[in-house]
């Protein structure tokens, strides 16, 4: 298995944050200015010419640098040498509802994994204007200064993130009843609608924690380096150890993630809301 050098892990951080401060700017380029919205399948779940234009400014910069890369991006899928130890997961325009929209919560993400391993993340907010960094062993950064997760202890003093997947028509296990469950047990629950910015506001200590099923590697992947590297904790729902495949993630300042992790396993039915019930 390759041990990356922290020259290389720099190296591979570098070229990651050009690529998305390029892709940065086609989405700010598209804003506001889209004019054919596609559905790509499931109801809701959306692709339009910025995702695409933002996917080619990445691939071309990820090719160009890393030839003998893999890459798994979410509108082309996987591309390149598949036995490469190198995979990079792309997600260029994470919430696009939300862009569509014009509600500006959206993001870049890009995230290598190194033989299964998250190891280098970069997430950028064009609207915002933050930029978000991380690699194994080097520190998670937002606009170039240090990071650190929250210091709340108590999930009844926590603010919690959520998302809900675009099968959640289709499946009676759809996140519902856990987001009723602990909007009762927390000082609130958002549902933001960009997991990679879900999880670095995790990272930089906006909030507690996030969790969410159906979720995809280029999802994931960034965000998962930052909050490790920002000294948070990124487990599969019962705490055992996350498989970037599983969709799903539980991710924590470490404080509460024992305390949500034993919530997220004993649910109640939705039925019990209907009652209002003391809890
Ligand atoms: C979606 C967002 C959303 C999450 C969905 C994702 P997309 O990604 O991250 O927050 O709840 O599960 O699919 O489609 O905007 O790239
Ligand atoms: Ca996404
Ligand atoms: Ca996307």
């Amino acid at each position: 298995m390759t041990s990356p050098t922290s020259e290389n892990l720099q190296i591979f951080l570098e070229i990651a944050t050009e690529a998305a401060l390029a892709a940065g700017a086609v989405l700010q380029g598209y804003w506001g200015n889209l004019d054919a919205i596609t559905e790509k399948g499931r109801p809701g779940d959306l692709v339009t010419v910025a995702d695409k234009a933002s996917e080619a400014v990445i691939l071309e910069i990820l090719r160009r640098h890393f030839p003998s890369h893999s890459i798994l991006a979410e509108e082309s899928g996987q591309l390149g040498e598949k036995e490469s130890e190198y995979l990079w997961a792309i997600d260029p325009l994470d919430g696009t509802t939300n862009y569509t929209h014009q509600y500006p919560f959206f993001a870049t993400s890009i995230g290598l994994l190194i033989a299964g391993v998250p190891q280098v993340g970069v997430i950028f907010d064009p609207f915002h204007n933050e930029l978000f960094r991380a690699a194994i062993g080097l520190g998670a950064t937002l606009n170039r200064r240090p990071i650190q997760v929250s210091q709340t202890e108590q999930l009844s003093k926590s603010l919690l993130v959520t998302g809900f997947a675009y099968d959640r028509r289709e499946t009676p296990d759809n996140n519902y009843a856990e987001f009723c469950h602990l909007t009762h047990l927390t000082q609130g629950v958002r549902r933001s609608g960009s997991a990679s910015l879900d999880l670095a506001h995790v990272a930089c200590g906006r909030v507690d924690g996030y969790w969410e099923r159906g979720i995809a590697p280029w999802d994931i992947a960034a965000g998962v380096v930052l909050l490790e590297e920002a000294g948070g904790k990124v487990t599969a729902y019962d705490g055992s150890p996350l498989s970037i495949k599983s969709g799903r993630i539980l991710a924590t300042n470490g404080h509460i993630h024992t305390s949500l992790s034993t919530e997220l396993l004993q649910v109640p039915s939705l039925s019990v809301w209907g009652q209002a019930t003391a809890f």
